[in-house]
């Protein structure tokens, strides 16, 4: 169970108390009725697994964190979306916020990536095709991570400026979940052939699943349930990225929106 440091990578003190940001398996989430949500998706949802107040002020804790881990030195922040783009502009949010209000302050730079995937002909291998990082302007049409629940195969870097001007760069990685945590592996190994003098995950969320290739990020924001969630810029086929809380979609969404 990762620490509330970000991750169980770290050692933690024996005896200290568990820590309580993994949501538990029998966790019922909130009632849908005790929040607002967009009506559009009345019908579509099972549950309320992490109500939006908590998220920010989980992201809060977890800028402060990172602050006073890496916090003295330039950063290069790298979000990857469209799932990471809320985690990310809350979080850059908070570290601006930090660095304004006292003597630590961080110089930040923002970059935006997409990871585009392909089904790979009978192979379940994920790799990243970096030679052809390009703007996004100038791709090709390009698909989601993932098609209704199920992560996809082979994958390519899009947009962002050229890899290379990650060299001797501090890099924080945005992520929204790791799942399998194969996509992540696949693109830290792509990213390291470029020789940033350091990098860094943060991941809002991350998964208890039995396919876990055991990847743990150095943030964590919730560890949670082997659950397909939505919200919070978190999606199902390009639907509920507009819904802030992060939920649990029910098998009608899931047949309501797939493609
Ligand atoms: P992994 O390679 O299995 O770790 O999958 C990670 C990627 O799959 C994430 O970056 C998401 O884009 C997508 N993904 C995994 N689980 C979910 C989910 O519950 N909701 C939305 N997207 C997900
Ligand atoms: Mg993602």
């Amino acid at each position: 169970m990762p620490s509330p440091r970000g991750g169980p990578s770290r050692a933690r003190p024996p005896g200290s108390p568990p820590w309580r940001g993994g949501i538990k398996d029998d966790w019922p989430g909130y009632d849908l009725n005790l929040f607002t949500y967009p009506q559009h998706y009345s019908g579509d949802l099972e549950y309320v697994l992490i109500p939006h107040g908590i998220i920010v002020d989980r992201i809060e804790r977890l800028a402060k964190d990172i602050m006073k881990d890496i916090g003295y030195c330039d950063l290069m922040v790298l979000c990857v979306l469209k799932g990471g783009y809320k985690f990310c502009a809350d979080l850059v949010e908070h570290l601006k916020n930090i660095s304004r209000n006292s003597d630590q302050f961080v110089s930040m730079k923002v970059d935006f990536i997409r990871l585009k995937s392909y089904r790979a002909f009978g192979s379940n291998r994920v790799s990243l095709i970096t030679a052809s990082w390009r703007p996004l302007s100038g791709s090709r049409s390009y698909g989601s991570l993932s098609k209704n629940d199920q992560s996809m195969g082979e994958m390519q870097i899009i947009g962002g400026e050229d890899l290379s001007t990650l060299a001797g760069k501090n890099v924080l990685i945005v992520e929204d979940v790791v799942g399998t945590g194969r996509t992540m592996r696949a693109l830290l190994s792509s990213i390291r052939t470029y020789r940033p003098n350091m990098i860094k995950v943060a991941s809002l969320l991350v998964k208890r699943t039995p396919r876990s290739d055991s990847f743990r990020p150095n943030y964590v924001g919730f560890e949670i349930p082997n659950l397909f969630v939505v919200g919070y810029a978190l999606d199902y086929n390009e639907y509920f990225r507009d819904l802030n809380h992060i939920c649990v979609i029910n098998e009608h969404g899931k047949e309501k929106y797939r493609v």
